[in-house]
């Protein structure tokens, strides 16, 4: 089958086109015919390695993976002996961080794993782009143990994080401030949120609210910054490391 394949860290030419074999079906796999993926963040870091603590996952010298693709959509080409969850040609979509594979014309996973069928009439374009982001914002809305009614701001709420993580905050009951740019406010709105804040008009700083969760979704603010902002005991969260690496020992 082709692939795109890398097996040195670096700029996106590091990966290329090849040939390589067919992986293989153990009997808990699904074999998928990979038919819409993504090239996101998750891809991007592991291909490049910029941060260097993610080589303890991806393997210190050289990528342990070489092929990324981690958010796929397709068709269940064949099943090991002891999958029932899946039959060949069933429309399917997931996320798949440990054996990534979505940049090959087949993948191979745990029928066990993120995968689930694709809702009647959604295309694999749209199923394939629905994955990362939303893992993400689930991972971090979990962390913060939100409840019902309690007041939540995402900065950042029009990319792949920010606008899964209103949706799935509205979802469990949150009241959410966005904040996102002028040309996104009604985007943002339409997912759900209570109120959108236009950081290119207002300073977000200056909301009378105060947020039991500030989810900064695109790391572009700090904890100092936010601090003021959070109830007793409230919780910031930022995907990226924060000025000066500050998160780590702050947030
Ligand atoms: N920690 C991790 O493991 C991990 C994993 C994945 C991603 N990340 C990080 O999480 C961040 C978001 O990832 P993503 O995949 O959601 O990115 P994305 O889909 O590319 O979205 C980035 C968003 O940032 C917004 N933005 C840019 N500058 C902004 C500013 N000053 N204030 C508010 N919003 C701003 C952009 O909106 P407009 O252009 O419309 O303003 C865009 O919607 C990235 O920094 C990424 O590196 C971390």
């Amino acid at each position: 089958m082709k692939a795109m394949v890398y097996t040195r860290y670096g700029p996106p030419e590091v990966v290329q086109l090849q040939e390589v074999n067919l992986p293989t079906v153990k009997t808990n796999d699904v074999r998928i015919k990979i038919r819409a993926t993504t090239v996101n963040r998750t891809d991007c870091g592991f291909r490049s390695a910029n941060y260097f603590i993610s080589r303890f996952f991806s393997g210190l010298l050289k990528p342990k993976i070489n092929i990324l693709g981690c958010e796929f959509a397709g068709e269940i080409e064949s099943v090991g002996r002891d999958v029932s969850n899946f039959k060949p040609g069933d429309r399917v979509f997931g996320y798949d961080d440990t054996r990534f594979g979505g940049h090959g014309e087949y993948k191979v996973m745990a029928a066990s794993g993120a995968l689930a069928t694709i809702p009647e009439g959604m295309e694999y374009t749209v199923a394939a782009a629905l994955t990362e982001g939303s893992h993400y914002a689930l991972g971090n809305i979990r962390a913060a143990r939100i409840k019902q009614g309690d007041t939540v701001m995402v900065y950042g709420a029009t990319g792949a994080i920010g606008s899964a993580a209103v949706q799935l905050l509205k979802h469990f009951g949150a009241y959410v401030v966005a904040v996102s740019n002028t040309k996104n406010v009604g985007l943002v709105a339409s997912l759900g949120a209570d109120e959108v804040i236009d950081y290119q008009t207002q300073n977000f700083t200056e909301t009378t609210h105060r947020f039991n969760f500030i989810f900064d979704a695109v790391g572009k603010r700090s904890f100092r910054q936010c601090k003021p902002l959070l109830k007793s005991k409230g919780i910031y969260i930022s995907t990226e490391l924060g000025k000066n690496s500050e998160n780590i020992g702050l947030a």
